[in-house]
């Protein structure tokens, strides 16, 4: 299998379990409690770009069905929000969802395996566990197509962490095809510099996650 089967088949039953469905599977019911540190990144993202982003353009890759885009839609006058996902079925349930939400105005979202396209200019880049399901190389390869100045990206870190080992019994259990943690000096070495000073917010509710950045502590973009 490789990722964008895997998303397609995974990506709908993943968000489910974290916004109360009923219909999940037995394994996802149960990672559904562990899911927490995933609701919490999100909003640490967004409270982290909310001041910045009025009148602004911003790309988000691995967007899955718009949860985020929809929230910053709501929650500021953000110009436009881009989404790029791998998965066809995110990609149709965002579209849906913008529609019915009547944010289709300020969103826009694409079916594309972002390592290979060309990205769209943006004044900021996100991503949350995106950069997770990519190799060192197609991280650097992707950074040298990013045409932000600033980027704000969530890190799974490869450190000790009971929680982390029981994530890579549930990856294998569902047959992830590839799944990376980084260390923050790796994360350091892909940017090449390239970002300026990058940031960490850590928190014991991100678990063994944490959310990098370079946006300046001046909200001024
Ligand atoms: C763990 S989910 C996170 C979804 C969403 N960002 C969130 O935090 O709720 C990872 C997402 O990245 C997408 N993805 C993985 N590899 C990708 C690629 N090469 N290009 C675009 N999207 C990708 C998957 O389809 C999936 O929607």
């Amino acid at each position: 299998m490789n990722s964008k089967e895997y998303w397609n088949n995974k990506i709908i039953e993943w968000e489910d379990s974290m916004h109360g469905a009923s219909h999940l599977s037995f394994i996802e019911r149960l990672a559904s409690y562990f899911r927490k540190p995933v609701l919490f990144r999100n909003k640490t993202v967004l409270e982290t770009i909310l001041p910045l982003v009025d009148g602004k353009v911003v790309l988000e890759l691995g967007c899955g069905s718009g949860y985020f885009a929809f929230d910053l839609c709501k929650n500021s006058k953000v110009k436009k929000i881009i989404g790029l996902d791998i998965s066809e079925q995110a990609i149709n349930r965002a579209k849906k969802l913008s529609q019915e939400m009547g944010l289709a105005y300020q969103c826009e979202f694409y079916r594309i395996d972002a390592i290979s396209a060309q990205l769209p200019a943006a004044d900021i880049t996100v991503g949350m566990g995106f950069l997770d399901y990519l190799t060192a190389e197609e991280i650097i390869s992707l950074f040298k197509n990013i045409r932000s100045p600033y980027i704000v990206f969530s890190l799974t870190e490869r450190k000790f962490s009971i929680l982390r080992y029981i994530h890579i019994l549930y990856l294998l259990s569902q047959r992830c095809p590839k799944h990376f943690y980084y260390t923050k000096k790796e994360w350091l070495g892909f940017l090449a510099g390239k970002f300026g000073e990058i940031n960490f917010i850590e928190d014991k509710r991100l678990s063994f996650a944490c959310v990098t950045h370079n946006l300046p502590t001046n909200p001024k973009v």
